[in-house]
């Protein structure tokens, strides 16, 4: 598949349903991962420029995006993607590990409730699809940094699907999708070095037709990309990846979401896709 025949796909792109956090007040106030640095001045304006350009896209894509905003004291609470998983219509709540992002949870709860999903909650620390990625009819678990083992198991249990935990070994790639993107329901991109051996092992076996990232790439947060298996929305700067990723039959988007980085997080830490099914 080259770029033109997405034209004639794209309209068969079947709309996604995403919801994201406005970033009303935005800032680097603690230092939780790597890529926080409060000293180093924010721009919460260019911010909101950014998150919006996001925003738009994924309407002109003809995906649906329900937005909620942020709250004083909550300068993280952009990364939708920690505020939870949805999968198969259940919500399953956030439980942060750190204090500072715990009193996100009940605010996502709130949306989650008021959209109809019952909320379920782990006894593990779990943050959300940062750590949880559905591909397929499978789900791909990060743990190490962030989300714990046990929690694995009881999402497997709330889901009923198949779990394949997966151990980060890199502190700059905390959140599993740091290091891994899901393209479609059969291919995923990942940067090796983020991973145990056990966990390469693992991915190797599981999709030996990946798309391996390269260090620049992942230093971008390039996997940090959201894909409707049509379009890769994705940051600008990772450009062998996009090349790579355009190769593979995608159309490549780019936004630029570098004042987001200071964070920490990217274009897929914005968005938490909703799975009513
Ligand atoms: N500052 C946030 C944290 O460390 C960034 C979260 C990024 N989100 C993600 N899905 N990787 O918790």
């Amino acid at each position: 598949m080259n770029a033109q025949s997405n034209s004639s796909t794209k309209t068969a792109t079947k709309p996604r349903h995403y919801l994201m956090t406005r970033p009303t007040h935005y800032t680097v106030a603690y230092e939780i991962n790597p890529w926080m640095h409060p000293e180093i001045a924010t721009d919460t304006a260019r911010a909101l420029a950014q998150w919006q350009e996001l925003h738009d896209i994924y309407v002109e894509l003809g995906h649906r995006v329900d937005v909620i905003d942020d709250a004083p004291g909550l300068p993280d609470m952009v990364y939708a993607a920690n505020g939870g998983l949805v999968v198969g219509g259940k919500a399953i709540a956030a439980n942060f590990t750190y204090p500072q992002r715990q009193p996100e949870t009940p605010l996502y709860n709130a949306w989650f409730e008021q959209a109809g999903f019952p909320v379920f909650s782990t006894r593990g620390r779990s943050e959300g699809e940062g750590d949880i990625l559905t591909v397929g009819s499978t789900i791909l678990a990060g743990t190490g940094f962030r989300t714990a083992l046990s929690a694995h198991v009881e999402i497997a249990e709330i889901t009923g699907l198949e779990v394949v935990s997966l151990e980060l070994v890199d502190s700059r790639y905390y959140h599993l999708d740091t290091a891994l993107s899901v393209l479609s329901p059969e291919l995923i991109a990942y940067y090796p070095p983020a991973f145990s051996a056990a966990s390469r092992a693992v991915l190797e076996a599981r999709f030996p037709d990946a798309v391996i990232a390269e260090d620049e790439d992942a230093a971008a947060l390039g996997l940090n990309l959201v894909s409707d298996g049509t379009h890769a929305v994705m940051a600008p700067q990772a450009r062998r990846l996009g090349d790579a990723v355009r190769e593979r039959g995608f159309e490549v988007i780019t936004v630029n979401t570098d004042e987001l980085l200071k964070g920490g997080g990217g274009i897929k830490c914005c968005t938490l896709e909703i799975r009513a099914a």
